[in-house]
């Protein structure tokens, strides 16, 4: 697949006849609505798992030397804890553009914290898109981010936003949050410039 997903994605016309829909956001899209919305709220959807290897050429690293930004990766009984905003179709433009490198608009069960369910779109980015970095483990992960720097900021700020948008919404991602913990240890705040 190619790196690019804006043309894949327009074909995913699932919502463009409907006044609204329910958006899912698991990484940025938590803690970064660069795009207007009619209502947000906490979510979860379920058989996923949040992990950080995915690929990022244009956001949080380049082509040269992407970053590693989070994905959703199947797994059953997990429980993905998010945001979901209220949207109309107009805004997959905007989406698009801003989940181009590997991610596909996919539809999902979305839950929210009442107990109500709605059916909605998460971005996922497969195994099998070009960007795609794959599992290793927590610290080398940490190393790599600690590394990194594309045209939205560098990747440390980008760990840092979602760990703390994850501590607000009460989730416990372990994952993330041993990432988290290896990267302060490899550079306590103010020392980043030392990497
Ligand atoms: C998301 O936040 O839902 C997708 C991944 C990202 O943009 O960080």
């Amino acid at each position: 697949m190619s790196a690019n997903t804006i043309a894949l994605n327009q074909t995913m016309n699932h919502f463009d006849d409907h006044t609204s829909l329910w958006l899912f956001g698991y990484g940025s899209l938590i803690y970064k609505a660069d795009f207007p919305y009619l209502e947000r709220k906490p979510a979860r959807i379920h058989h996923w798992a949040r992990r950080f290897w995915q690929g990022s050429h244009d956001h949080r690293g380049t082509p040269q030397q992407p970053g590693r930004v989070v994905t959703l990766v199947e797994a059953p009984g997990a429980v993905c804890e998010g945001m979901a905003y209220q949207i109309t179709p107009e805004e997959f433009a905007h989406l698009d553009f801003r989940e181009k490198n590997g991610y596909l608009r996919t539809l999902t069960e979305i839950e929210f914290r009442d107990g109500s369910q709605a059916q909605g779109v998460v971005y996922v980015a497969n195994r099998d898109n070009a960007a795609f970095l794959g599992a290793a483990s927590e610290l080398e992960i940490a190393q790599h981010i600690a590394r990194c720097e594309g045209p939205s900021g560098n990747n440390r700020d980008y760990l840092l936003q979602l760990a703390q948008a994850l501590r607000q919404l009460d989730e416990q991602d372990e994952h993330v949050f041993t990432i988290e913990r290896h990267l302060l240890a490899l550079t306590p705040p103010g020392r980043e410039e030392d990497v």
